[in-house]
């Protein structure tokens, strides 16, 4: 009988929701703070840990926007990219769709072009040397202006190959989907792929998650917990196979709970939810334990873990071929794993 432990460890991993900025350990933030001459308040310092404390959305992205400040040049992104892969190599991961947010870089005078070569470059360096294939989906600051977002597409146009979809991140509160409905009908139209975060438990949130899906078109909400609070949207969630991006370590931090039991019911509707890791050097956990916290709050079975990882892989926005090698590689890896003890 295997431990789910070890099943969870060894499957062949995706994630669809997981912040480059957000993997900057407060080791690695000390490191580059120092390469470049940014001083840090003195507390930072003496207790990196505590760098990283807060319990709500908008104390998060303080200290995320703080952490953002030691990224200057394009090695700083390179090595802020291999440092993610270099720890989910170990975690079996093999695919990742990965979040920037070029504003919060452009406007403290980082040009688009340094963000966007170093994260390309670490790609690259990932897919050849660890086995690792990722794409980047530019994410909007839905806090700036619709104005502002405009400038990201056109900066981003040299980089059209390079950038796979658009979403929209930062704080949600009176910052609804409709006000970016035109940048985002600009990007669907150069062909980007649409998703959005509509986070956990905001004003609002039902509202917003019917813009996201019906206004915009979005494929994917991230987060979208509450999409289970009316039974319409359960409805269409359902039948039109919208993906959810649940991140149940970061859940705890900014709302208190993991919210497992609600990835639980979303499969019991025939919603399509997957397990995925946010920012995961704030939120203390990669793949491995927000698998496991999913599992044991949410008390799923390995087939139900199973069923997650395979929803990540089939919505996927990387082509047909190399989607039926991961799902091919993940049903072989499931198959042979009967008998897991989730006790
Ligand atoms: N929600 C909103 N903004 C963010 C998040 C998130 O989960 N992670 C990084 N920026
Ligand atoms: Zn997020």
């Amino acid at each position: 009988m295997q431990d789910i432990t070890a099943f969870i460890e060894q499957m062949p991993k995706a994630e669809l929701h997981m912040h480059i900025e957000g993997v900057l350990e407060p080791e690695l933030k000390l490191q580059m703070a120092a390469r470049n001459g940014i001083d840090l308040p003195h507390d930072s310092v003496d207790d990196p840990a505590a760098m990283y404390d807060f319990d709500d959305l908008p104390t998060f992205l303080d200290a995320r926007y703080e952490g953002d400040t030691v990224l200057i040049t394009e090695t700083d992104f390179y090595d802020l990219g291999m440092a993610y892969y270099s720890t989910v190599v170990h975690e079996n991961l093999v695919y990742a769709e990965i979040f920037f947010d070029p504003q919060a870089h452009t406007t403290r005078g980082v040009e688009f072009s340094t963000v966007i070569e170093g994260l390309h470059r670490a790609q690259v360096d990932a897919e050849q040397q660890l086995g690792i294939e990722s794409h980047l989906i530019m994410c909007f600051l839905r806090d700036l202006s619709a104005e502002s977002a405009h400038e990201a597409l056109e900066q981003a146009a040299p980089y059209r190959d390079w950038i796979i979809g658009v979403g929209l991140d930062s704080d949600e509160h009176r910052n609804p989907p409709a006000k970016f409905a035109d940048v985002f009908a600009a990007a669907a139209a150069e062909g980007y792929r649409l998703t959005m975060h509509c986070d956990v438990d905001q004003e609002n949130s039902v509202t917003h998650i019917w813009q996201a899906i019906d206004d915009i078109g979005v494929e994917r909400i991230d987060h979208g917990v509450n999409a289970l609070d009316e039974r319409a949207l359960i409805r269409e969630f359902a039948s039109r196979r919208i993906g959810q991006t649940v991140c149940p370590i970061s859940n705890r931090y900014v709302v208190g709970e993991s919210r497992s039991r609600d990835i639980k019911q979303m499969l019991d509707e025939g919603m399509r939810p997957t397990v995925n890791s946010d920012d995961p050097a704030y939120f203390r956990g990669y793949m491995n334990d927000n698998l496991a916290v999913a599992q044991r709050d949410g008390d799923l079975s390995a087939e139900e873990v199973g069923q997650l990882m395979r929803n990540a892989f089939a919505m996927s926005w990387t082509t047909d071929s190399r989607k039926r090698a991961h799902l091919a590689a993940l049903d072989d890896y499931l198959a042979a794993s009967t008998g897991v003890d989730g006790d």
